[in-house]
């Protein structure tokens, strides 16, 4: 009868919580693979306001240009260079399993086809032709999986409320007929993406202006997965999408969700600002990516082409160098899981998936001794990725008596050295087992 009750409490608690995050996890779980085992993906913020190099669709909603002068842009946008095989293949080569392109930012200019608006880049501007439909050919034809960027909230629009930062167009609950007339739209332009391109993964934005109400996110939801039920929907869906999508901002702990991302730009900018020089270098990059698969994560790093869809230069170079060092050590990045808990080792870690290979990544130039606490297993070998150099180790201070096991040395050469980020791979006796007491306290 206990066991009865316990059982029952059980499942009702489950239920609850499946029915908090509106998604079933067992249908989740094995969607999801492919994204956890992918780490790297290249974000493409490409649009209108590459023309004049300025930010994308909020110049004119914070009033740095006024509207008129922001889509006036339209004339001068041409992809005359727009190569989508070498965007593809660049991004292949750097390493990274898919791409998330800007289908439409929130200023509404549509790169495809649409049917629903004659506010896209077919129809108003010098390039005159769909712009994504090549571009999802060629991540195919590269084996990179598609996601496409999708504003929900339209600036453009002439159903949609919100303007300027102190303006709206109407108030929504004063009208409720413009509010479906653009709820409608908003979801012929979905239905597009979806017949289309088929997206892996649909990302969202801008889900900020409204309740999940407001937007349908459960009627969106619904339609994406009736058409495609392994695609993938980001977190910006009012409690509807698959994954949390931090920006910008690195976590310090391991977050407890199952499956994030860090959206990142290479520079400050999401699209091509060529005032904009602050970029991060090769290491800072890389140092990034380790610390957010060591925990977890996934990184989705921006480039921004420019209007004529050339690659600024400083962005190919990051992405082939990032391109360089995830290949060398593709072994301890794909299809890996999260490493150590802090404290064991201090630096990103990741396992392989039977947990039995731990990766220790080690920064730029360091030389010298590498410690591990609280491994309990036996090492059986300890080498070099990318390499074939054997590194050789010692285990200090493990007392006979006690259960806390000893802390581990390894030597590692200045000879082993990446110049970013070198990857010593211990082969245990078996999967991981770990001691997390406090030593002599209780
Ligand atoms: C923010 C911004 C947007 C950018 C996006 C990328 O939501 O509104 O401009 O595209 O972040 O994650």
């Amino acid at each position: 009868m206990k066991t009865r009750i316990a059982t029952l409490i059980l499942i009702s608690l489950c239920a609850s919580i499946s029915a908090q995050n509106k998604i079933d996890p067992k249908t989740i779980d094995a969607k999801m693979q492919w994204f956890a085992d992918a780490k790297l993906g290249i974000f493409i913020h490409w649009g209108i306001y590459s023309v004049n190099g300025i930010d994308e669709s909020w110049s004119f909603y914070n009033k740095k240009v006024s509207y008129p002068e922001y889509m006036k842009q339209l004339t001068g946008f041409t992809a005359k260079n727009y190569n989508p095989e070498a965007w593809a293949s660049l991004i292949r080569q750097s390493g990274a399993r898919y791409a998330v392109i800007t289908t439409k930012h929130h200023d509404g200019v549509a790169l495809w086809n649409t049917k629903a608006s004659d506010l896209n880049v077919v129809k108003m501007t010098p390039a005159k032709k769909d712009l994504i439909t090549p571009f999802v050919k060629a991540l195919r034809n590269n084996n990179l999986k598609v996601g496409t960027y999708f504003s929900l909230l339209d600036w453009s629009d002439k159903n949609y409320p919100g303007f300027l930062k102190d303006s709206s167009k109407y108030e929504l609950k004063k009208n409720p007929t413009k509010w479906n007339a653009f709820v409608a739209f908003n979801q012929q332009q979905i239905k597009e993406l979806s017949d289309q391109f088929n997206p892996d993964l649909f990302w969202f934005d801008g889900d900020w202006e409204h309740s999940a109400d407001e937007w349908q996110a459960e009627k969106i939801r619904h339609d994406i997965l009736a058409a495609n039920p392994n695609a993938i929907i980001n977190g910006r869906l009012q409690g509807y999408g698959d994954y949390e999508t931090p920006e910008q901002n690195f976590p310090v702990t391991r977050p407890r969700y199952n499956w994030w991302e860090l959206c990142m730009t290479m520079n400050n900018n999401w699209g091509y600002h060529p005032d904009d020089t602050n970029y991060k270098t090769p290491f800072e990059v890389i140092s990034i990516f380790a610390d957010c698969i060591s925990m977890g994560g996934n990184l989705l790093l921006d480039i921004g082409p420019k209007e004529d869809g050339t690659i600024p230069p400083e962005q190919e170079l990051i992405l082939k160098e990032l391109g360089q060092w995830t290949y060398k050590h593709s072994e301890a990045i794909f299809k890996t899981i999260p490493g150590l808990p802090q404290g064991h080792f201090y630096g990103p870690t990741t396992l392989s998936k039977d947990s039995s290979n731990l990766y220790l990544y080690v920064s730029g130039k360091t030389a010298g001794k590498l410690m591990i606490k609280g491994l309990k297993n036996k090492i059986e070998e300890i080498t070099v990725v990318g390499g074939d150099q054997k590194l050789t180790h010692r285990v200090v201070g493990k007392i006979s008596w006690s259960e806390v096991p000893g802390l581990v040395f390894i030597d590692f050469p200045l000879s082993a050295a990446d110049p970013y980020m070198s990857v010593v791979k211990v082969k245990l006796s078996g999967p991981l087992k770990l001691y997390r007491g406090k030593g002599g306290f209780n």
